[in-house]
């Protein structure tokens, strides 16, 4: 109680310090979060902005050309419940391109489009325990487990997964993920054309991931127009509000808790939610599980989704990373506020 107290009376103190933030709650209005008010979300929020606002570790991811000019002082925290309802502190206004978060969706529509067996057989959905552009994956993959032992949530399997989406032409394919991807965020989304270009331009380790999977029978065809498209989906340009509205629609079974929008059938969210769970933060995925419970996602542009089924979507916007490639602010504010509001999934308490 006396916890409950002092974090709505810091929330009050905060109210006006970030201007993107939703006009102060009443302390004791009630939230989706069983026990928790709209201001102990807030201060939750709040409190994770100020205290890791000056925190100066990391850096811009710099192989993509146009990451590396991105300013990383840019940092946005949104948390969007399942009734609807959004939170924010800091910048929430500056957009970053989605990168490998884009994964996700994609791997979405394979999943509602054919199934979750067709990622399961066709991909795989393990840890690769490797690097997310490992090439040697492949390899070990293929030769050493004999079979599809990836996920589609590293670049092999992202791009295979991406040669899976249906559509007649290349046109017809990207709108309809480019589509996808807006339901999923509650408003039309478009391509940062610099960031596409700068990939476009020096993309050629995953041209090689794309023919090697090719050449394996992962893409069936086409493999070049593959990573192009996939090289376009990294390169759409979302702000953390965005990116907490497509982690909420995950987290209310599919529908976009905004608009309404059924997004995709509640039983194949699981599916995405697991291998989130088991692959969504690189090498560090254990790590990340282990402090928070929350499925997530990473990209190199700087952001960080997770997601607490039946509760919250929440995500940080902060390029500068860790030599994992995450975020350093995202992980460490989602982390805090998701723990501070019982978001973790894997915890319960005692009958
Ligand atoms: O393919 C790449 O290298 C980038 N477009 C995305 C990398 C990224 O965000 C990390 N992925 N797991």
């Amino acid at each position: 109680m006396m916890r409950r107290m002092l974090v709505a009376l810091s929330a009050l103190a905060l109210a006006t310090a970030v201007a993107a933030a939703p006009p102060a709650a009443a302390p004791g209005a009630a939230s989706a979060l069983p026990g928790y008010s709209e201001a102990d979300i807030n201060a939750a929020l709040q409190a994770a902005y100020a205290k890791y606002k000056n925190l100066e570790e990391g850096k811009n991811a710099d192989y993509i050309p146009a990451l590396a000019k991105v300013d990383p002082k840019i940092y946005g925290i949104a948390l969007v419940t399942t009734d609807g309802k959004v939170y924010t502190a800091g910048d929430v206004g500056s957009e970053v391109s989605i990168q490998s978060i884009s994964k996700v969706f994609t791997m979405a529509k394979v999943i509602e489009e054919q199934g979750p067996e067709a990622i399961a057989s066709t991909i795989g959905v393990d840890a690769t325990g490797m690097r997310f552009n490992s090439i040697v994956s492949i390899e070990f993959s293929q030769k050493a487990l004999g079979g599809p032992e990836m996920n589609s949530l590293v670049n092999p399997g992202a791009i295979a997964t991406t040669s899976m989406v249906k559509g007649a032409s290349r046109d017809e394919v990207w709108k309809s993920i480019l589509g996808y991807y807006s339901d999923f965020a509650g408003r039309p989304l478009s391509v940062d054309q610099e960031v596409f270009r700068s990939e476009a331009e020096t993309n050629q380790r995953n041209q090689a991931i794309g023919y090697l999977m090719y050449a394996y029978g992962y893409i069936k065809a086409n493999p070049m127009q593959a990573t192009d498209v996939y090289t376009e989906q990294c390169s759409v340009s979302v702000n953390a509000k965005d990116l907490a509205m497509m982690a909420g629609t995950l987290a209310n079974a599919g529908k976009n808790p905004v608009t309404g929008k059924q997004v995709m059938r509640p039983g194949n969210v699981p599916h995405v939610l697991a291998v989130m769970a088991t692959a969504g933060l690189y090498d560090d995925t254990g790590k990340w599980l282990y402090r928070t419970g929350l499925p997530g996602k990473s990209g190199v542009g700087g952001g960080i989704i997770g997601v607490s089924p039946g509760k919250f979507g929440i995500a940080v916007v902060s390029p500068p990373l860790d030599e994992a490639g995450n975020s350093v602010r995202a992980q460490k504010a989602i982390a805090d506020i998701s723990n501070a509001l019982g978001g973790n999934p894997l915890a319960s308490t005692p009958r």
